[in-house]
């Protein structure tokens, strides 16, 4: 597996909600390199926000615009790059991810993200009517696709700081897991 002395990109997966976007910030803090968060790149690249591209849209035209966003990146080195939950269930986009470097995936039990998640507030998957049991399906449906990571790490209970910590660790040279 790829590690940190490449300059390769850490590429954070997870559900909504697993912390992929604070874990990804103090990632990058701790190693001083640049943050990026594909959610932001595709937002930026539309001039829309998430809840318009879907309303105008919908997810097929979000999940395109995500892939186009995901391409723009390849030349992207020593960053941390936080995607949305969804990027894992459009094939193309895997060769894509790994091209940048080693896919971590944040692991978070469906009550963790749901607390984390809130009304779901900006994020058109994650609110209205039935939504525990809409996300609980959707984490399940997802679950092997994540676990296609180089590398799966627990969220739940821990902070960011701590879940940054231990991805530094296992992805540092001389690693068991490298
Ligand atoms: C989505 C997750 C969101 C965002 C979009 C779709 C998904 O990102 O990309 O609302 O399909 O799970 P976060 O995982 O950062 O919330």
């Amino acid at each position: 597996m790829s590690n940190l002395s490449e300059g390769k990109a850490i590429v954070l997966i997870g559900f909504m909600g697993s912390g992929k976007t604070t874990v990804g910030r103090e990632l990058a803090r701790r190693l001083q390199i640049p943050f990026v968060d594909l959610d932001s790149v595709i937002i930026e690249q539309a001039g829309m926000t998430i809840p318009e591209i879907f309303a105008r849209e919908g997810e097929e035209g979000f999940r395109h615009r995500e892939t186009q966003a995901l391409e723009s990146l390849y030349a992207v080195e020593g960053s941390v790059v936080a995607t949305g939950g969804g990027v894992v269930t459009v094939e193309e986009n895997w060769p894509l991810m790994r091209d940048l470097g080693p896919v971590v995936y944040l692991h978070a039990r469906l009550h963790t993200a749901l607390q984390r998640i809130g009304e779901g507030e900006g994020r058109p998957l994650a609110n209205g009517m039935g939504r525990e049991t809409r996300l609980g399906t959707l984490l399940e449906l997802r679950k092997p696709l994540y676990e296609r990571a180089d590398l799966i790490v627990d969220t739940d209970g821990l902070t960011p700081s701590a879940v940054a910590r231990t991805i530094i660790d296992k992805l540092q040279p001389g690693s068991h897991r490298c």
